[in-house]
């Protein structure tokens, strides 16, 4: 019995390796790089040592901004009008490359660590189930015998001591984080009281605003077709076109400037609420910037059509449906309204705010003599007569019905 388990190298996942070899398993480790922090080597050995035959480390980073990030930018995704959905947009690529192993390695099984209350459980498992619905999933987190032996974290911790796993030396965090490229998350613990006001120490990726330099960055972004393509400092020069640069650069210059700290209650694919903080620096650039392209570039109708889709678009990546049919089909539409998305966004960043100065496109659809209230240019006032008088007609009616209905 083979099975690939998704490592991050963490308590939950050590204890789940382990009991699985335990069980009978051949444990192959898999660890997706898509940009967290963490000691990727340190981690490797540390699965080997709790009993992995095999670990695979996986760099995932440039494929996680070009074909994940980047498409949700298309559209400027966003779940409940504020989070930019950092894990969940990873966790449909570490599914699918743990698939893949799974494929190579011929094993019949995978397994993750993920709650039984959160999200991520049920975006692993629609991954899997889209892209190999023939692999048996382990959840432990959702197996009755697990859950009889592992109670609580004194459990998970206990076992783990009696195994010889190393447990951090650094006090853990009394909450949880997840970390990718994008954005680091912070959530349960003392997170969880709504009214718990974070302190700086649960920040890691942004300084807060109150700290960032005092003085204005300007960032020149191009897109094409949508796509961020480029990126130049204004004040230095410096200049990124490689995808994966640009957008490291981009969290650079935002961690700096305390750009993108959300703190908000959100509601989990399952219907529970949950707390969240996050940190999302770089990309909260790139989606103001992006949609103020959009601003100049992007017919009136096609952007309003697209802005009610991007709502389902969102919860569609919140809830784990990357690999869907319905998820193809917004694809398509989306790609088709970047066809003249081109040109350039000058932002101005300071203390945590990012601001379009300034933009350029050569498929713009701005005319500044028509838009002008001081030239005519072209268009006769007079018209507007007509149109507001035919959009009176429904609401005169509407007014008259109401008053034969309730004259006073
Ligand atoms: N609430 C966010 C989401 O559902 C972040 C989840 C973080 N996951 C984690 N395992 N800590 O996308
Ligand atoms: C988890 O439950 O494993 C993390 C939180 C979430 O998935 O929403």
């Amino acid at each position: 019995k083979k099975v690939v388990l998704a490592y991050s190298g963490g308590l939950d996942t050590s204890v789940i390796l382990k009991w699985l070899c335990e069980k009978g398993f051949e444990v192959i480790a898999f660890v997706a790089d898509v940009g967290q922090k963490d000691d990727l080597q340190f981690i490797k050995e540390k699965a080997l040592k709790t009993g992995a035959t095999k670990v695979y480390i996986e760099d995932l980073r440039r494929e996680f901004v070009t074909d994940f990030i980047f498409v949700a930018l298309m559209a400027n995704a966003i779940y409940e009008g504020r989070y930019l959905l950092g894990t969940s947009l990873a966790r449909p690529l570490i599914a699918k490359k743990q698939v893949e192993i799974a494929h190579k390695e011929n094993a019949q099984y995978v397994a993750h660590g993920a709650t039984g209350k959160g999200n991520d459980q049920v975006r692993f498992e629609l991954t899997y189930a889209a892209l190999a619905p023939h692999l048996k999933v382990i959840s432990p987190w959702k197996d009755p015998e697990f859950l009889e032996t592992f109670k609580g974290r004194t459990d998970l911790i206990n076992y783990a001591k009696s195994k010889g796993i190393q447990i951090k030396a650094s006090v853990e965090k009394p909450y949880s984080e997840d970390e990718n490229l994008m954005h680091i998350s912070h959530e349960a613990g003392k997170l969880e009281d709504p009214l718990y006001t974070p302190d700086e120490s649960v920040f890691s990726r942004t300084v807060s605003p109150k700290d960032a330099p005092d003085e204005e960055t300007l960032l020149q972004i191009h897109f094409k077709d949508g796509i961020p393509t480029k990126v130049v400092n204004l004040k230095d020069g410096t200049s990124k076109e490689d995808p994966l640069e640009l957008f490291e650069y981009l969290n650079e210059i935002g961690s700096k400037n305390g750009v993108g700290r959300v703190d908000m209650v959100e509601n989990r694919f399952i219907g529970i609420k949950s707390r969240g903080i996050y940190e999302t620096p770089g990309a909260t650039i790139l989606w103001i910037a992006h949609r103020d392209l959009e601003g100049i570039a992007m017919d009136k109708e096609v952007m309003h059509l697209r802005d009610m889709l991007s709502v389902k678009f969102s919860e569609l990546i919140y809830n784990g449906f990357w690999y869907s049919p319905e998820m193809d089909f917004l694809l398509a539409a989306f790609k088709k309204s970047q066809e003249a998305i081109d040109g350039y966004v000058i932002v101005s960043i300071y203390k945590g705010n990012v601001t379009p100065v300034a933009r350029f496109s050569p498929t713009s659809l701005y005319d500044q003599a028509l838009s002008s209230m001081d030239v005519e240019g072209g268009f006769n006032a007079l018209d507007s007569k007509g149109f507001i008088n035919i959009h009176s007609i429904r609401l005169k009616a509407h007014n008259l019905v109401l008053k034969q209905k309730d004259p006073f």
